[in-house]
C-alpha cells in the first residue's frame, strides 16, 4: 500500500488548476476557474475549478471532487492508480509500506537498467532488433534490453547486492535460485497499468527452441490479468474508445511504432475470463487481431465467444495466410484499412465454427448444427434469438431447429441472487487488489457475510475465475473502495456481527456463567474497539 502520509504531502504539492488544466481548456471566472464539463456535453460552460478550495464542481451534472478524484473519473482508475498517476505527473516519489509489493518493483527496475546498458554493449541483439524494424526511438519507448549469460548476471545481482530471494519470488531467478531465468534473451519488460514493471519477457536471437520465455506468474504478475502495452495505450484506447488486441510482444510493438497505439497484447495465453473486468472499465470496441495460423485463428474463436457472450461490441481482423500484424506494418501493408475490415464477433463464431464441418453431408450439418445449439445455450437471453437467427441463415434453415429452452421470465428471477452492495463492494474491493487480502483476513471471515459468504471464500482462495465473482465485479453499480473506506465497511459488518454473537451467548443456557462472562467480556471489547474504529481480530474460540 501507498503509505498514508506520503499521499498526504503528493497532495500538498498538487494544484488542481495544473491537473484539471491538462485535461479542459480553463477560463478564469473571478477567483475560480470555468470550463466546459468533460463528464457530459454542453454548449456554455458549467464546469467550475476552485483553486482556493482544491475542487472541482459541474453545476450540469453534478461531477465533483478533488484533484484525485478529477483523475479517477476522467481516466477510469482506481484511487491508488489515480495517487500514482499524479505522482508521475509531479515526478514524486510515492513511498509505500513495507508489507507492500511495490518495495520489490524497484528491484525490477535496477534488473530492466542492466538489461538495458547490455542491449547497447551487444552488437548482436542491437542489431537484431534493428533488422526486425524497430526505431530507435521504439527500442527506448518499450524500454527493450538484452539478458545476457548467466554468470554475468548472477555477478551483476551480487554487485548490486540485489536479494536472492526477492530474485526468486520476482521471478528473475529460477525457483531453485540458481539460473536467470531469461538467458541471452531481448527482454520485453512487461508494465502494470500505471506503468511499473511486473514482470519480464524474453526472445531468443539464436533459434533456441523456446522462442519466448515468460516469467511465471508471481505476487506482483499474473499473466491472464495483463495486457502487454496497455499503459502506453490506455489514453489512446479512453480517447478513441476501441482496442486492438493482438498475440505478441512484436505485434503491439510494431502497431504502436506505425502510429497505431490502441494496441495491446494477451500474454502467450488466448484472452480469459479475468482480462474481462479491465476492458468492461474501458468499454471499447474491441478489434482481435490474431497471427492468421490455426493456432491464432481457434484463439480468436475463443476471444469471439467470450466477448459477444459479455455484451462486447468488435469483431476479428484476418491477416494473410502466415502473417501476424508485426509482420504486415514490416511490410508496409495499409494497417488502418485491414483494421477497418473485421468480421462481427457473431459473424466470425459462425463462420468459423461451421468451417470445420462438410455441410453438404446431413450427418456433418446435424452435428454442426449441435455445436451451434450448444454455444447459444451459454449465451444470455437477450442474445440467443439474435444469434440463432443469424446462424440459421447461414445454415439455411429455420431458426426453428435452433431453438433451445429459454427460461422464463420468472425462472429468471429467481436465479438471479438478490446482491448486497456493501458485501459485494468489499469482494471487488479485494479482487481488484488482491495483495490488500492479507491485511483483511485476519478480521473478517466468510460466515460474516449475510449474502456473499460463498463469494468472500472464493476470493481469499484467489479462484479469481469463478463466475459468482466475476459477476460481481463487472457491476458498475459495485465500487472499489480505497483501504480507509474499506476498513470502515468492514467495521460497519462486525458490529452488527459481533453484537448478534453477543444476544446469542446471553441467551445460551448450555455455557456456564463464567465462561459466558470471560465471553461477554471479550465480545464487549472488541464492540468498544470497533465502535472505536479499530478493526478486531476474529477468532475460533466463540
Ligand atoms: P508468436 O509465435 O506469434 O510470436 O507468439 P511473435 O511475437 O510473432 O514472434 P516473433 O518475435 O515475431 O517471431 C505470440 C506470443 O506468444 C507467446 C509470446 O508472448 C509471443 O509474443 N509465446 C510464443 C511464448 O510465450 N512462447 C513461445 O515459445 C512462443
Ligand atoms: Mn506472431
Amino acid at each position: 500500500m501507498i503509505k498514508a502520509e506520503s499521499i498526504e504531502n503528493l497532495k500538498s504539492i498538487i494544484d488542481i488548476v495544473d491537473v484539471i488544466g491538462n485535461y479542459v481548456q480553463l477560463k478564469k471566472q473571478g477567483s475560480n476557474y470555468a470550463a466546459l464539463c468533460p463528464f457530459h456535453s454542453e454548449k456554455t460552460p458549467s464546469f467550475v475549478v476552485s483553486p482556493s478550495k482544491q475542487i472541482f464542481h459541474c453545476f450540469g451534472c453534478g461531477a465533483s471532487g478533488d484533484a484525485i478524484k478529477f483523475i479517477m473519473d476522467i481516466e477510469k482508475l482506481t484511487y491508488p492508480e489515480a495517487i500514482e498517476k499524479l505522482a508521475n505527473m509531479y515526478n514524486f516519489k510515492l513511498e509505500y509500506t513495507s508489507s507492500n509489493n511495490f518495495v520489490h518493483i524497484d528491484l525490477l527496475e535496477k534488473v530492466n537498467s542492466f538489461y538495458i546498458s547490455n542491449l547497447y554493449k551487444n552488437k548482436e541483439a542491437l542489431n537484431y532488433l534493428k533488422e526486425r524494424g524497430l526505431f530507435d526511438s521504439t527500442i527506448e519507448k518499450f524500454q527493450l534490453g538484452y539478458a545476457p549469460g548467466s554468470f554475468e548476471q548472477i555477478q551483476f545481482f551480487k554487485n548490486a547486492n540485489l536479494n536472492n530471494k526477492d530474485l526468486i519470488e520476482l521471478g528473475v531467478l529460477n525457483e531453485s535460485g540458481e539460473y536467470p531465468r531469461l538467458i541471452e534473451r531481448i527482454t520485453f519488460p512487461i508494465f502494470s497499468q500505471s506503468g511499473k514493471i511486473i514482470a519480464f519477457g524474453g526472445r531468443t536471437i539464436s533459434n533456441h527452441p523456446a522462442k519466448y520465455i515468460n516469467f511465471t506468474n508471481t505476487k506482483i504478475f499474473n499473466k491472464s490479468k495483463t495486457f502487454y502495452g496497455l499503459n502506453f495505450a490506455r489514453e489512446h484506447i479512453l480517447r478513441s474508445k476501441k482496442i486492438i488486441i493482438v498475440e505478441g510482444y512484436m505485434d503491439v510493438i510494431m502497431l504502436h511504432q506505425a502510429g497505431i497505439e490502441n494496441a495491446t497484447a494477451t500474454l502467450g495465453t488466448a484472452l480469459t475470463k479475468e482480462h474481462l473486468p479491465i476492458l468492461q472499465k474501458l468499454k471499447p470496441n474491441i478489434t482481435v487481431a490474431y497471427d492468421s495460423d490455426t493456432a491464432g485463428i481457434n484463439a480468436a474463436l475463443k476471444a469471439s465467444k467470450l466477448l459477444y457472450k459479455e455484451y462486447f461490441e468488435g469483431g476479428v481482423v484476418l491477416f494473410d495466410e502466415g502473417e501476424d500484424p508485426a509482420d504486415a506494418v514490416k511490410k508496409n501493408k495499409n494497417i488502418q484499412e485491414i483494421m477497418n475490415n473485421k468480421i462481427s464477433f457473431s459473424d466470425f463464431i459462425i463462420e468459423y465454427t461451421l468451417k470445420k464441418y462438410n455441410l453438404k453431408n446431413p450427418v456433418a450439418k446435424k452435428d454442426a448444427i449441435e455445436e451451434i445449439k450448444s454455444y447459444i445455450n451459454t449465451l444470455p437471453e437477450l442474445l440467443k434469438e439474435d444469434f440463432a437467427n443469424k446462424a440459421a441463415r447461414f445454415l439455411q434453415i429455420s431458426p426453428q431447429f435452433l431453438k433451445v429452452k429459454t427460461k422464463n421470465f420468472s425462472q429468471n428471477l429467481n436465479s438471479n441472487k438478490k446482491i448486497d452492495i456493501a458485501e459485494a463492494s468489499i469482494i471487488k474491493t479485494l479482487y481488484e487488489n488482491p495483495e490488500i487480502m492479507n491485511e483483511i483476513v485476519e478480521y473478517l471471515t466468510p460466515e460474516m457475510f449475510k449474502t456473499h459468504s460463498y463469494e468472500l471464500s472464493e476470493i481469499y482462495k484467489e479462484n479469481f475465475e469463478n463466475p459468482k465473482l466475476i459477476e460481481i465485479v463487472l457491476r458498475d453499480d459495485v465500487k472499489i473502495h480505497d483501504l480507509k473506506t474499506l476498513k470502515n465497511q468492514i467495521r460497519k459488518i462486525l458490529i452488527p456481527f459481533y453484537q448478534e454473537k453477543i444476544t446469542q451467548i446471553k441467551l445460551n443456557e448450555h455455557v456456564e456463567t463464567n465462561k459466558k462472562m470471560h465471553m461477554l467480556k471479550m465480545l464487549n471489547l472488541k464492540l468498544l474497539r470497533l465502535k472505536k474504529g479499530e478493526l478486531v481480530e476474529s477468532d475460533s474460540t466463540f
